[in-house]
């Protein structure tokens, strides 16, 4: 094996760092959020939604904020690891992580319109929202929190691996210290 070949001491912009960890915090957050909420009976989810879709959006703001800087701030080069399948798994997983954030964030907003809960919460009815089955987007914004959750693990597991193979760790890139 090689030794270690990254430059650990680059790091990412202090907002990029700032936005990841926030992210993290948030989808701790909204993804238990999410499952608590399956169980409930429309009457009972009105305020825990509200919580929901305020921190979804926050989500979304800073997903888009995250991709300017992404093109716009300095940011260390990729992550060499010794395989070039892995260094390319690398670059899938985080562009997978952007494009998720975005598409989850949107399929909840469009549940949140076409599932009648912005209707529900404005006129404080309960009765507006629609049954779960019939709401298109749901079905979408569960399939895809569930799919960010899988890439969650794989992002844990490839810090861990590297370390134990490379010696190296990574999250000093993300880190401000
Ligand atoms: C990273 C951001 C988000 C994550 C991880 C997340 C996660 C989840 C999960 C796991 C569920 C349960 C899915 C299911 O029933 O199969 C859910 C439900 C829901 N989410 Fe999100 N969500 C996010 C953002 C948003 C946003 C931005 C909105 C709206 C603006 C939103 C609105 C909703 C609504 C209306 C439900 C349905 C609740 C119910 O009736 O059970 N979500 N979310």
């Amino acid at each position: 094996m090689e030794k270690a070949q990254n430059d650990l001491s680059k790091k990412y912009s202090k907002g990029t760092i700032i936005i990841h960890w926030l992210t993290v915090m948030l989808i701790f957050a909204l993804f238990p959020l999410g499952k608590y909420m399956e169980g409930l009976a429309p009457e009972e989810k009105m305020g825990i939604i509200k919580i929901h879709a305020i921190l979804g959006m926050l989500v979304f703001i800073l997903t888009a904020i995250r991709t300017w800087l992404f093109f716009k701030a300095p940011r260390p080069a990729e992550l060499k690891t010794g395989s070039a399948f892995n260094d390319k798994l690398i670059i899938w997983v985080r562009n997978a992580f952007y494009f998720l954030l975005f598409a989850i964030t949107i399929s909840g907003s469009a549940t949140m319109i076409l599932g009648g809960y912005g209707d529900a919460l404005s006129s404080d009815n309960a009765d507006l929202i629609m049954e779960r089955g019939d709401i298109m987007p749901l079905k979408g914004h569960g399939f895809l929190a569930f799919t960010l959750m899988i890439l969650f693990v794989m992002h844990i597991i490839g810090i861990i691996k590297h370390y134990f193979l490379r010696k190296e760790l990574v999250i000093k890139r993300m880190l401000p210290w």
